[in-house]
């Protein structure tokens, strides 16, 4: 194996004015959505919906994308691989290592992460395919009384465990902890639970042989609930969430990438916008924070795919739409 430098890949990740796309979603989700727009989930339908994006025009907005096993190894129509079409526009390819949420024994519906058992051989054959980063993803609910303790332990012990695996088979792990959007909780209980989620991820990384300087966090922006009375302005949400990652996430994390969540696309893109122009405000741009957004860079290029499938729209059209959400998002994690 060549001697690879895993802060200089975090670095690329990483550079400002850029962010990932997260194209990584399971067989299952992918399907969801698909048919959802009306079309089947197979396997050609899902790399023909995938090549809109690895073969646009993204290098200048994306530095890295997140791919699914299946799309790792699949290739354009051209007969290029989808790793090198990425690569060749400058963007890294990723990998998603995780096997899905489990529900967490004894616990009131929460959930942990599969995959750890199976995770270092994983790595190894994805490293050999091209990938040169990785995301694990686990997910808390918020209701009275959740996140409980032990899942919140729980799942910090798991990303840990998976970011040291990753790091030694020499691939960058990006760590995401994600707060579901699902209830009511307010603002500042937002606050709350993301800074104890927080804080607990960052004291278990630091109890593995994990390089914070080689690690990427994917966390949601702090924000109300999608079923809270009261709604907050972008201002709000960027002021809670600096707050919240200034006492929770050290300088040595290179970077902060969103997730967004089941946000909308406006929302998503304002919201990153106003964290970013707040962080220059206050000459506080300790990380990168940008963007490592799934749904609000796909959204509006899969209803207008499956419009150009039909012929009533250019051939091309979905692309199109691709890139101005990339460049949408790259100009917004430069706040402008
Ligand atoms: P969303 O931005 O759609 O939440 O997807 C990001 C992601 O990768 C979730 O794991």
């Amino acid at each position: 194996m060549e001697d690879v430098d895993l802060k200089s890949i975090a670095e690329k990740l990483t550079i400002r004015g850029k962010g990932i796309l997260a194209s990584d979603e399971s067989t299952g989700t992918i399907g969801k959505r698909l048919e959802k727009a009306g079309l089947q989930n197979t396997e050609d339908v899902r790399r023909a919906y995938r090549e809109n994006f690895y073969t646009a025009d993204i290098g200048n907005s994306i530095s890295g994308a997140i791919l699914f096993k299946e799309t790792l190894y699949q290739h354009a129509s051209d007969g290029v691989p989808f790793v090198k079409c990425l690569t060749s526009r400058g963007v890294l390819p990723g990998i998603k290592v995780d096997q899905g949420l489990v529900p967490m024994p004894g616990s009131n519906g929460e959930t942990s992460t599969r995959g750890l058992e199976t995770l270092a051989s994983e790595c190894k054959q994805y490293w050999q395919q091209g990938a040169r980063f990785t995301k694990w993803r686990a997910a808390l609910k918020v209701s009275d009384g959740l996140p409980s303790e032990a899942a919140i332990q729980r799942n910090a012990q798991e990303l840990a465990e998976y970011a040291a695996i990753a790091q030694a088979c020499d691939l960058v792990p990006i760590v995401e902890p994600e707060i579901l959007i699902d209830g009511d909780y307010t603002l500042q209980r937002s606050g709350e639970v993301s800074q104890r989620v927080l804080q607990s991820c960052i004291a278990q990384l630091w109890r593995q042989p994990v390089d914070l300087e080689a690690t990427l966090l994917k966390p949601m922006m702090v924000m109300p609930g999608a079923d809270a009375s009261q709604k907050a302005s972008a201002q709000d949400v960027a002021v809670a969430t600096l707050d919240t990652m200034r006492r929770s996430v050290p300088p040595a994390i290179p970077g902060i990438m969103f997730l967004s969540g089941g946000l909308s696309e406006k929302e998503s893109t304002l919201y990153l916008n106003a964290i970013n122009n707040l962080a220059l405000q206050q000459r506080k741009d300790t990380w990168a924070l940008s963007f490592s957004f799934g749904r609000a860079l796909q959204a509006s290029v899969l209803q207008l795919w499956t419009v150009e499938r039909t012929g009533h729209v250019p051939q091309g059209s979905a692309k199109g739409m691709a890139e101005a959400l990339a460049r949408a998002n790259a100009a917004a994690a430069k706040g402008q």
